[in-house]
């Protein structure tokens, strides 16, 4: 019998219509893939199952009985915990406050019981295996990677029988997303129901017993894992057929150096950083999560206090602020990894968001500007598949991956021709991740220099001309042509960390 049944549910947000007439039905014990594209609808569907939004029609059992949860306490009552896409944690309290988040064993004076707090932490993270995490730290010195760990430990410690992961993994380096792959399964076998939402397809295959696969907020297809091919997947998730996800990978580096790197250091985090990143190129960064990637790459913005030289299309450049480091064509442009602290004003419009670093290329000209502006706009919107309502739409309210896509518009439009992409695909959907492959390798040929970082390592062996791999906060390796591959990669970060 299926524990959850789904039939004709619909909602609404004033004019945009994010599920219609949406079914859906899962088993205990299996592992239940939710797919779709940006904005088809797969989050307000968790949401509305985990009792933070109410839906406007249609019904939903679980166990046979009618489920209308007002709040994520009610769903909480019937078994049922999800671990957000957007983190719901408190910056200001530690792993264990928010892991038991309003939850906290008490005293009779309705204190806390920090020693019995504590042990529970302790308890559930060895339980379930999890990843290193100190329970007394505070959140807000947490990386992106960890606080997803810790929401992922707030929706364990509720022990559901029905756990909701909504692009868990999606932040996650490959050997956490391992142990939460496995966890997943291992879940299932006790007969409990994970909803697993992922974009990455091969996630989906390695644990996936069923899918089922939304389009604009409609259920397009069910299927049994084993049943069906990811092409078909795909070509239902996206309503076309995709060609490939990887553009051919032609080699367009110039000998001219884009950007030169001698000696960056920070902290103890990244020490003495050499590397040429050349017109036409896009160099990949890889290794282990941890190893310094992420500060490089702040590092090289302006965004964290640095050390060392910096040379621009042959200039000295100093290691400014980030807004000097965005103006100009020989300027440099971020995609940052936290998209929702760093990247976007979730208040502001899309259209805002867009033009925000380039308003001066605008705001002069008056009425006539403003139309040009428009027409950036549109053509940005068009061009990314950014699907908001209209350009005034709050980026807060896009979907994950519209906000990701609002994101690298936005750094498109700055004209730097020096392009850091942190991660830039993160939980952006197959069909526009293809789109944004090709428009690098485009940009590429067209004398942009890009250097790429991705948690997805075969995004790097597929659109990268090489990859240097970082190892305690040092460049380990530069792999080039045939010598890029997934092992390659792993064992360049491994065998330097055992003889560190
Ligand atoms: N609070 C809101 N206000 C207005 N529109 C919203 C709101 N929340 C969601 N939407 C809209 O509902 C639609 C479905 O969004 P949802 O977040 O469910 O998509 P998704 O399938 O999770 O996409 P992604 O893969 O990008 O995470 C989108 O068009 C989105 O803009
Ligand atoms: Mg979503």
């Amino acid at each position: 019998m299926d524990l959850v049944t789904v039939t004709g549910l619909s909602k609404r947000y004033g004019g945009i219509v994010a599920l219609s007439d949406a079914t859906f039905s899962a088993r205990a014990g299996e592992v239940h893939a939710l797919l779709g594209e940006n904005g088809a609808g797969k989050s307000t569907f968790i949401q509305i199952l985990s009792g933070a939004v109410q839906h406007d029609a249609g019904a939903i059992m679980v166990d046979g009985r009618d489920y209308r949860p007002a709040n994520p306490d009610g769903a909480q009552a019937r078994g049922i915990a999800a671990v957000f896409q957007e983190l719901s944690l408190i910056p200001d309290l530690t792993v264990e406050q928010n892991i038991w988040f309003r939850r906290e064993p008490l005293t009779p004076l309705r204190t806390v019981r920090r020693a019995e707090l504590r042990r529970r932490t302790l308890a559930l993270l060895e339980k379930y295996d999890f990843p290193p995490l100190r329970p007394d730290q505070e959140l807000r010195r947490l990386t992106l990677a960890e606080r997803q760990i810790v929401e992922i430990a707030k929706g364990l410690a509720k022990e559901p029988r029905i756990l909701i992961l909504d692009e868990a993994t999606s932040a996650l380096p490959a050997r956490e997303a391992e142990w939460l792959l496995k966890l997943t399964r291992q879940l299932a076998a006790e007969g409990r129901l994970v909803i697993f939402i992922s974009h990455r397809m091969a996630e989906v295959r390695a644990i996936a017993d069923r899918l089922t696969i939304f389009r604009n907020g409609r259920t397009v297809a069910a299927h049994e894992a084993g049943a069906v091919s990811d092409e078909e997947i795909v070509t239902q998730m996206i309503g076309r057929h995709l060609d490939r996800l990887y553009p051919e990978r032609v080699a367009t580096a110039t000998d001219r150096i884009a950007l030169k790197v001698t000696g960056l250091s920070s902290g103890s985090r990244l020490s003495g950083v050499d590397f040429a990143l050349r017109e036409g190129e896009v160099l990949g960064v890889g290794g282990l999560q941890g190893h310094g990637q992420r500060e490089l790459f702040q590092a090289l913005f302006g965004a964290t206090r640095a050390s060392g030289r910096l040379e621009l299309w042959g200039k000295p450049a100093s290691i400014g602020n980030p807004r000097q480091a965005l103006t100009g064509r020989d300027g440099i442009a971020l995609v940052p990894e936290d998209r929702r602290g760093q990247g976007l004003l979730l208040t502001k419009s899309v259209r805002e968001n867009l033009t925000l670093s380039v308003i001066g290329r605008f705001s002069r000209r008056g009425f006539l500007s403003r139309q040009k502006e428009a027409e950036l706009v549109r053509e940005m919107v068009g061009f990314l598949r950014i699907k908001a309502d209209t350009p005034e739409q709050a980026a807060g309210t896009l979907s994950g991956g519209n906000q990701q896509k609002v994101i690298f518009g936005k750094m498109l439009l700055t004209e730097a021709r020096v392009l850091l992409l942190y991660d830039p695909t993160r939980g952006v959907d197959v069909g526009t991740k293809g789109e944004i492959f090709q428009l690098m390798r485009d940009l590429a040929a067209k004398g942009y220099a890009i250097l790429f970082h991705s948690s997805d390592m075969p995004e790097l062996v597929h659109v990268a001309d090489r990859v240097l791999v970082m190892r305690n906060g040092r460049v380990a390796a530069t792999l080039e042509g045939e010598r890029i591959s997934e092992a390659e990669i792993l064992r360049a970060a491994m065998l330097q960390r055992e003889a560190a």
